[in-house]
């Protein structure tokens, strides 16, 4: 039986990806190491807590014994690297946290992996999680490809480019098997309401402001959640070790049509008159060094081992929009805690 060691399972993408493997291979050991910081919720995991081949661990990527004794009771012979601090207003409130649960939490992981699987590496991978954002901000025009020079400019995305330099060191220098995918911004349920989608959908539902950094011209491109999980399932069993892989949704949204059409979605959802969810946009200051714009080309992907996304975005938006309306005890059980307190810091609206 396969071990697999997945990091931050009880985040947002982790939890999907969790989902996935715990159901898709029932034949695989699937352990979830997570610190449930803030952002990690095991109410993500409710539905498949229970089954056989799933166990928690509450614990920190930057505990060298307690990795060391996970590998040497589990034998894991594959790690999907998630666990990370991911908000990039966060990471300029908070740089050292992103330093140091990001660089210091993957080399300690790597580090681990190395000692345990040395004398053995068949049939190993170590599958690290990334974002499109370390490879900096785009024009207008022009896509990110996995040769594509990095120039992070967030504590956040260069904290993960660290992480991705440093997993690419342990592939080069000690031969350690690793795969890296490099993805862009992700939407679907189980999203921490502090990013932009999930905060919009929660504020038109409590007719709250919905804060518009600078002009609302930032570009994202938005995939849908369970295609990245899908994504990242190909890549670990069929793409090639030591590559890069760029997972993306084709999908460009600047900041202010995307709220608006959530708007309107949300109008026609809650029987509002049309308009009335707009009116609650507001124009806030811009974040600092706002990257304007993301776009990846995920031509590699799609060539070598035929993953393409399978929803349109204005399908995935209404499915996500309809999660969050049938899910408002979860949505309520973030908004009254730790997140509220934030909100207040960061918003002051
Ligand atoms: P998230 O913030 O929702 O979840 C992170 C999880 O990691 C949480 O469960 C948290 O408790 C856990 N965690 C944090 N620090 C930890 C530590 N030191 N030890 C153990 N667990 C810890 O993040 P997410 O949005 O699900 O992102 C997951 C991964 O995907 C990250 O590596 C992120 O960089 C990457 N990524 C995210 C997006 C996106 O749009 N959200 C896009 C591309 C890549
Ligand atoms: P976010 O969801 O934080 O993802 P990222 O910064 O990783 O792309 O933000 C998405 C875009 O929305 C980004 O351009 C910043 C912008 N934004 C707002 O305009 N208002 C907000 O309240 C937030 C959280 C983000």
């Amino acid at each position: 039986m396969d071990s697999i060691l997945i990091t931050g399972g009880a985040g947002f993408i982790g939890s999907h990806l969790t989902r996935l493997f715990v159901t898709k291979y029932p034949k695989y050991k699937i352990v979830n190491l997570d610190a449930l910081t803030y952002a990690g919720n095991l109410e993500n995991l409710i539905d498949i807590e229970k089954l056989p081949n799933y166990t928690f661990v509450k614990g920190n990527i930057t505990d060298l014994d307690l990795l060391r004794k996970l590998f040497d009771e589990y034998k894991f012979t594959g790690v999907l690297h998630c666990a990370a601090e991911s908000h990039v207003d966060r990471s300029i409130t908070d740089p050292l946290a992103f330093i140091t649960t990001n660089v210091m939490g993957t080399a300690t992981l790597l580090q681990v992996a190395k000692e345990f699987w040395k004398d053995n590496l068949n049939e190993k991978v170590f599958y690290h999680i990334s974002t499109d954002e370390v490879y900096g901000s785009l024009g207008t025009t022009g896509f990110f490809t996995e040769k594509t020079s990095y120039d992070p400019r967030s504590p956040y995305s260069a904290s993960k480019a660290s992480s991705d330099h440093i997993v690419r060191a342990f592939y080069h220098t000690y031969k350690l098997p690793i795969k890296i995918s490099n993805c862009s911004n992700n939407y679907g349920p189980y999203h921490f309401p502090e990013k932009l989608i999930p905060l919009c959908i929660n504020n038109i539902i409590n007719n709250k402001p919905l804060p518009i950094y600078g002009k609302g011209e930032n570009v994202r491109d938005w995939l849908f959640v369970e295609d990245h999980a899908r994504a990242i399932d190909v890549i670990f069993h069929n793409g090639k070790i030591g590559e890069t892989y760029n997972i993306g949704g084709h999908n460009e949204w600047t900041n202010i049509a995307l709220v608006k059409e959530l708007c309107k979605q949300m109008d026609e959802k809650l029987g509002r008159s049309s308009g009335e969810s707009e009116k609650l946009i507001t124009y806030v200051t811009d974040r600092a060094g706002h990257d304007m714009r993301y776009a990846i080309d995920a031509t590699k992907l799609k060539d070598e081992l035929g993953w393409l996304p399978s929803l349109q975005f204005e399908e995935g938006i209404s499915k996500t929009i309809d999660w969050y309306l049938s899910n408002t005890k979860w949505l309520n059980e973030i908004t009254s805690g730790n997140y509220k307190n934030y909100y207040d810091e960061q918003y002051g609206i």
